[in-house]
């Protein structure tokens, strides 16, 4: 054990006993089968990130009925034709003796997909696509709600070792959660209790599919970023009550918001040397972003719930670990572009490395979201020049050369 390391210490989270408290944040892949299903390329990514080290991995958002997919490439759950595909990831994982929960959620508006014909709790335009979503039906509810569960009970088929319910984000739950994209007047929405009773409805179910022994976490959005949006006191209140209910893990993010950026911000600890070291330019016109900007969101959970929180956003360096962890704010600390760059990340810092992640929070990984596999594109100047074609030339050209084609 490397000493003044509380980040490497063994954790626990429900019935799983983790190695450290490092756990990969969810982040999607684009590297399913067109129809959802499971491929080499996903179990290679995650097998990797076993190998690395992670006390826990999350994976990116899995859709669990095809109305709720966000991106071309997502995997799915919506089906039991899917599971069988699947086992190849969670085999993968075990077989680094790793431990991967599936995190299961619902697009709502918040799709890249219009043709997938968007549901939401009320015909508002959502804040980042400007797409009109159908206002969902009380019929439509029910089955998204059981959808969740059976989405649970393939995960588990799959061999995965728990579920993450995506509950932030802007996505679906987030949708329901929110005074500004939830105006019904029925019992889905209205006041504070009816706007909560989407989620604990899909914990439910997920929790009558998967048993107790199960380990299922959620993110949930604590707080929107828009004035007018999801107060914190409200959803801290939510989290208490599915904490009461059973839930084994609570991952604090945000809600709806204006724009990805908001909650994957750039150049996070990004000082001027390994701005030069990684010809960032653009970090010079643009200050360095600030560490684990959910802190607060973590500490005002903390204070009302007693199940374990991960802390994600922006955690960058090993003092700041340490620091969470022994003040107590946050349990587990999860992070998604630093193991893109770094997917050994925790082997590392178990060998002893201090200090700041590789990843310059540059954000080149998510404009790539939806169009291309997973990767860091600012690993050599090869990859740059990649990203370069791929994002900005290839966008451009007509037919199957195509973005997509
Ligand atoms: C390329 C990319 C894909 C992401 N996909 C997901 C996802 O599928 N589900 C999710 O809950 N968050 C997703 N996120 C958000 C991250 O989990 C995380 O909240 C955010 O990046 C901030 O953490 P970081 O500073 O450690 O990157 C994604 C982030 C990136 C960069």
């Amino acid at each position: 054990m490397v000493a003044g390391a509380p980040y490497l210490e063994p954790g626990r989270i429900g019935s799983l006993t983790l190695k450290n408290r490092l756990v990969r944040a969810s982040t999607s892949e684009t590297m399913a089968a067109p129809d959802g299903a499971g491929t080499p390329a996903l179990a290679n990514l995650y097998g990797t990130l076993a190998a690395g080290g992670a006390g826990l991995l999350l994976t990116g958002h899995i859709y669990v009925e095809p109305r709720g997919q966000a991106s071309a490439d997502q995997p799915g759950l919506y089906d039991d034709g899917l599971v069988e595909s699947m086992v190849q990831v969670t085999d993968a994982v075990h077989a680094h003796g790793g431990r991967i929960l599936a995190e299961i959620g619902h697009a709502g508006s918040q799709t890249m997909l219009p043709e997938v014909g968007p549901i939401a709790p009320s015909p508002t335009a959502n804040e980042m696509y400007g797409l009109q979503p159908r206002e969902a039906t009380p019929d439509d509810i029910t089955d998204v709600i059981a959808a969740f569960g059976q989405a649970a009970r393939r995960a588990k088929q799959a061999g995965f070792d728990g579920v993450h319910i995506h509950g932030g984000n802007g996505y679906l739950i987030s949708e329901f959660s929110s005074p500004i994209t939830n105006v019904r007047t029925d019992a889905w929405g209205g006041d504070a209790e009816r706007r909560g009773r989407f989620v604990l409805a899909v914990y439910d179910a997920v929790r009558g599919a998967v048993g107790d022994d199960f380990c299922v976490t959620a993110r949930i959005g604590i707080g929107d970023s828009i004035p007018g949006g999801l107060e914190p006191a409200e959803s801290v209140e939510r989290v208490r009550a599915l904490a009461e209910r059973g839930l084994d893990a609570v991952e604090v993010s945000y809600g709806i918001m204006r724009s990805y950026l908001e909650n994957i911000r750039t150049y996070v600890a990004v000082g001027a040397a390994q701005a030069a070291r990684n010809g960032l330019v653009q970090r010079l016109v643009k200050p360095e972003g600030p560490e684990a900007y959910y802190r607060h969101f973590a500490r005002a959970v903390k204070e009302v719930v007693d199940i374990p929180v991960i802390l994600v956003g922006g955690i960058r360096t090993t003092q700041t670990m340490a620091d969470v962890i022994r003040s107590g704010d946050a349990d587990f600390l999860a992070m998604s572009r630093p193991f893109i760059r770094e997917p050994d990340l925790p082997n590392k810092l178990a060998a002893g490395r201090t200090g700041t992640v590789e990843c310059v929070s540059c954000n080149m990984c998510l404009v790539h979201d939806g169009f291309d596999p997973l990767r860091c594109w600012r690993t050599s100047p090869a990859a740059v020049a990649a990203h370069v074609y791929t994002h900005h030339i290839r966008s451009r050209l007509p037919g199957r050369w195509g973005r997509g084609s």
